[in-house]
């Protein structure tokens, strides 16, 4: 931090504002990638040509019929591109199938058109000649084939073996459960044009502009100076715009080269929904042994994620799930391995909390499942094993702070009266035959940066105007997250000016280049240091010329809301006069500010270091209540205290955790994503293809009551202004509610009994546990 700091008791992060775009988001003037192309004359729609085989040879492409069609201009083919034909990081994702297709609804080619309507109906008149091959759809056929690809990690400590040959209990098991489709509300969509030097700007609703700019350079067999990604703001990303938009920006920005014109591609809900990854579906094997007391000895595990066609992400979101696995549980003696099944569905991707979520599923479905057999309260359970002061993780890295879960522990259990209710759930269930209640407390340790140390870092631009006003650029994408409304406040604290005078600008590789991916939650972390390191350097700069008119020492001048005083000094400047000094004394009013995260380490070749900078905690308790008829639930009420540090805008972080724990309820009992897996012509086909099949939560599906606080006291030094990133953890305080339906269950069997419980745990599997559970009582 500068010495020169803002004036006491004046600042902006930490007050409660509003979304910068809140107002745009409610009337619908926020504009969007695609609401761009409405603005242009000349723009041409482009349409797939989705493959009609899960796997399948290509013998032939005819595409004379569709170039007769009206108002088709172009149809695109893999021969068209004239650099690399390949989208993905992995450099195992052809743009467009030369010979082979992958996946159901693969596009083989794309059509454009002077209409959309016109570019759809050519895509139906190409006709693609197919020698289908032998598919693989689910995990279990991938791994009964021995169909893997990527790395194959592995974490070991201590000395599992040992530990089970002493252990008072041990069990085993496995676990297969689904991922999950993002449904962000603006689907995948570029708009691309060519200027008259062959300079390309591509609008583009993308996590990852830079790697977006790199891919269509790649594909285009050009540098990447020619090629500019702009983000104005997306609706909605959730991990699912990180890699996947880079190909459809290709194809907009080749057919922009190909025909000279703006070239739109946007997909519909349906497009979206069978040509984008999802959230990897995983499947588990576990074997784990505790003392008498309930305390863990050892886990052995495997996970297998459902990577589907190509690596994409799988490989990084496999390490995050191993690295969850511990969730907030120490662990003395642990061996985690890990696989990636290959088989032709849509290549899986990051979705919040990215593999994360499902490494601490596991540890929370096993410890649900074998509670009762322990004798032990699940609640119980899981607190004993909590992680203390002074122990490490699964690999290795130093456990700060273990203190906050524990905190966030007894403060629900306190703020939300659990003894009290617990007590009034016997006696309901007691009174209520066809009717069950439970109650489950859940907790997160989630653990914040990269794995891959390089992409921590971070950049912006801040520019002063003459008049004194701010206009703020950073490596970050808005995605609804509210990054821009924390940037904006972190600018206007570090500058020490209101609110009202920063602006913030679209994020653009031209201003910013090199970004990573507005993704790991780290988004305020690495553009929050980058944007506070740029305002810090104006700073300094105009606390030399306030100097000189206050006469003090520079290191006296402070700034605060609009003013720059000096200590002990009743006198004070205009920070727009000080900023028209500044210019006629010829200072810089601009900086590019530079972020990176010290301190990490990570050997992927061992599983061993300490890949992140702090972790996120977090508590939820769930009440359902169970009907036995038809497995219908509700859930009463959720209680939450999430630690988010200092926080820099708290009712933008209020909105991360309730969105979060909504958006992981869906993934854990509602959304079932299903496959075509029949011997049929639609084999392979994602079968839950629009919001008819596929049910995300609605108000509807809201708790009936639904308290959240921010953990106090939470100041995590050495981070932005104090604060935690929020984006990704509270999606997996959902655990609650699978763990309170897994109880609520198990009411109405015998006390003692396992209860297994699919995930998705929808009506229908909740209706099929109880009735294994009656079939046991
Ligand atoms: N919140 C909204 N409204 N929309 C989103 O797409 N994405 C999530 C999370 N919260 C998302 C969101 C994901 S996956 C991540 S990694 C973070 O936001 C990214 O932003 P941050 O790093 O600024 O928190
Ligand atoms: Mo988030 S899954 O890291 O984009």
């Amino acid at each position: 931090m500068s010495q020169l700091s803002q004036r006491p008791g004046i600042s902006v992060v930490g007050q409660r504002h509003r979304h910068e775009s809140a107002d745009g988001h409610v009337t619908g003037t926020a504009l969007y990638t695609d609401d761009l192309s409405q603005r242009l004359s000349g723009v041409l729609h482009a349409y797939p040509v989705q493959s009609t085989h899960a796997h399948a040879k290509i013998l032939g492409i005819e595409t004379s019929a569709a170039l007769a069609a009206p108002g088709v201009i172009k149809v695109i083919t893999a021969q068209d591109i004239p650099g690399v034909n390949d989208q993905g990081a992995k450099h195992d994702e052809p743009m467009l199938p030369v010979d082979e297709v992958m996946f159901y609804g693969q596009p083989v080619a794309w059509v454009l058109g002077e209409s959309l309507e016109a570019a759809k109906a050519g895509a139906k008149s190409v006709t693609v000649d197919y020698e289908a091959l032998e598919s693989l759809i689910t995990i279990k056929d991938a791994m009964a084939a021995n169909s893997f690809h990527g790395i194959q990690p592995e974490i070991a400590k201590g000395d599992p073996e040992g530990a089970f040959a002493q252990a008072a209990h041990v069990f085993e098991g496995d676990f297969e459960f689904a991922g999950q489709e993002h449904f962000y509300l603006e689907t995948q969509n570029s708009l691309a044009l060519v200027d008259e030097n062959g300079q390309i700007m591509i609008h583009c609703s993308t996590q990852h502009p830079t790697e977006t700019q790199d891919i269509v350079s790649h594909v285009l067999g050009i540098d990447a100076n020619e090629v500019t990604v702009q983000v104005l703001r997306m609706g909605g990303g959730f991990g699912g715009k990180e890699m996947q938009p880079h190909g459809y920006a290709a194809v907009a920005a080749l057919g922009a080269v190909l025909t000279g014109r703006p070239v739109r591609v946007r997909l519909d809900r349906t497009l979206d929904m069978t040509m984008t990854g999802k959230r990897h579906g995983f499947h588990a094997t576990w074997k784990i042994g505790f003392d008498e007391q309930g305390r863990f000895l050892g886990l052995d595990a495997q996970l297998t994620a459902d990577g589907g066609w190509s690596l994409d992400l799988s490989e990084p979101v496999l390490t995050r799930a191993m690295c969850h696995i511990d969730n907030s549980y120490w662990i003395p003696n642990i061996r985690v391995k890990g696989r990636i099944a290959k088989c032709h569905k849509t290549s899986q991707t990051a979705f919040r909390g990215f593999g994360g979520p499902q490494g601490m599923l596991v540890m929370e479905d096993i410890l649900g499942r074998v509670a009762p057999q322990l004798g032990l309260d699940a609640r119980e359970l899981r607190r004993r094993n909590f992680y203390t002061e002074g122990q490490n993780t699964p690999y290795y890295q130093p456990v700060r702070h273990p203190e906050r879960l524990e905190a966030a522990w007894s403060q629900v259990l306190d703020t939300a009266d659990i003894a009290q209710r617990e007590a009034q759930i016997r006696e309901f269930n007691a009174a209520h035959e066809h009717t069950k209640r439970a109650l489950a407390l859940t907790p997160v340790k989630f653990g914040i940066s990269f794995n891959l140390t390089a992409f921590n870092q971070g950049g912006a631009l801040v520019l002063v105007y003459k008049d004194g006003s701010v206009l703020v650029n950073h490596g970050g994408t808005e995605m609804g997250q509210g990054l821009h409304t924390k940037m904006l406040q972190v600018a206007a604290t570090a500058l020490g000016v209101p609110l009202s005078m920063v602006r913030i600008a679209a994020t653009r590789t031209d201003k910013v280049p090199n970004t990573s991916a507005t993704a790991a939650s780290s988004g305020s972390d690495l553009n929050g240091g980058a944007v506070k390191d740029a305002c810090e350097q104006i700073q300094a700069r105009l606390a030399q010329v306030a100097a000189g008119k206050l006469g003090v020492p520079a290191h006296e001048v402070r700034f605060g809301d609009g003013q720059v005083t000096a200590l002990g000094k009743s006198e004070s400047l205009d920070w727009k006069e000080v900023v028209n000094a500044a210019y006629f004394q010829r200072i810089q009013l601009s900086a590019a500010g530079y972020y990176r995260t010290e301190g990490l380490h990570w050997d992927l070749s061992r599983m061993t270091g300490s890949p992140f900078k702090y972790f996120a905690y977090g508590v939820a308790a769930s009440e359902v209540e169970v009907s036995r008829f038809d497995g219908s639930y509700v859930l009463r009420r959720v209680d939450i205290v999430h630690d988010v540090g200092d926080s820099l805008s708290p009712l933008v972080d209020l909105g991360q955790i309730e969105g979060g724990f909504v958006q992981g309820s869906g993934w854990l009992t509602l959304e079932d994503l299903r496959w075509d897996t029949s011997d049929g012509p639609g084999r392979g086909r994602v079968a839950t293809a629009a919001a008819s099949t596929y049910k995300i939560p609605s108000f509807s599906e809201m708790p009936e009551v639904f308290n959240v606080s921010l953990l106090q006291k939470a100041h995590e030094e050495g981070a932005v202004y104090g604060s935690k990133a929020v984006g990704e953890p509270p999606l997996m305080l959902a655990f609650s509610v699978r763990e309170a339906l897994r109880q609520a269950v198990a009411e109405f069997g015998l006390a003692g009994q396992p209860v297994e419980l699919a995930s998705p745990a929808t009506p229908e599997a909740v209706f099929w546990a109880i009735e294994s559970v009656r079939k046991g009582a």
